[in-house]
């Protein structure tokens, strides 16, 4: 493929998700896109990895998420069915779905990315998560699903039940704890840890900070 012919793609993947996640409020819109594809092109640069399916894999990557689909196979479908319609090889088309299949944190408990491009665009979504934006976004997304910024009255997250816990009887707060503190342990490609640990460092203050405020007068 010459460079036009991907760029033409890469335009259509744009639309197209721009035109799937433009009014979602959950953390999945445009502009979390956006700023991972920014990232994924930084990241692939850095550490030699093929832009066209990173950036191609960042654009589409929130469109087959289940939070916006029946199931998470009907929106991995929706990604394989458009790509089909595009004119990329083969190889790129399948090493894209491979990358979206596998990008969720799960807990932590999915397998490692096989490959450099899945690894670079699993870090510039998890970068996402982490430092100032993922802040705004933590506190956005417990608003839309109806949880409080935080809630000492709340037992500790290890001894809920895990139908407790996704019932929302979470707090924002107990995100951080629960997954975006931890992010920066599993991040892939040297260029994002140490983006990743600068923006820990900040993100770790500000919970600091926000308990501290709360015991007291916050000094
Ligand atoms: P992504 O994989 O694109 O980062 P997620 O679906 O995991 O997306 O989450 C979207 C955003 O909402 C992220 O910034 C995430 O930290 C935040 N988020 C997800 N679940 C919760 C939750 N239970 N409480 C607060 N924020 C959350
Ligand atoms: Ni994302």
């Amino acid at each position: 493929m010459t460079t036009t012919e991907q760029d033409r793609v890469l335009e259509a993947a744009e639309a197209y998700a721009r035109a799937e996640l433009g009014g979602d409020v959950t953390g999945h819109d445009w502009w979390h896109i956006h700023r991972v594809v920014r990232m994924a092109r930084h990241l692939a640069g850095r550490e030699g990895a093929d832009v066209f399916v990173c950036a191609l894999a960042a654009l589409l990557h929130d469109v087959a998420d289940e939070k916006l689909n029946d199931s998470k196979e009907s929106g991995m479908r929706k990604v394989e069915d458009w790509l089909a319609g595009q004119p990329a090889r083969e190889e790129d088309r399948a090493h894209v779905v491979e990358i979206i299949a596998n990008m969720s944190y799960n807990g932590g408990a999915n397998p490692p990315m096989r490959t450099l491009e899945g690894q670079v665009v699993q870090d510039a979504d998890r970068l996402d998560a982490i430092g100032a934006i993922a802040v705004a976004r933590a506190f956005v997304y417990a608003g839309w699903k109806g949880s409080p910024i935080y809630d000492p009255a709340l037992p500790p997250r290890e001894s809920m039940t895990p139908e407790e816990y996704r019932n929302g009887k979470s707090t924002a707060i107990n995100h951080f704890h629960e997954k975006l503190l931890k992010l920066k342990d599993r991040i892939n490609t040297p260029s994002a840890k140490a983006i990743a640990e600068e923006r820990h460092a900040y993100m770790a203050a500000y919970v600091e900070r926000f308990m501290s405020e709360w015991d007291g007068i916050g000094e």
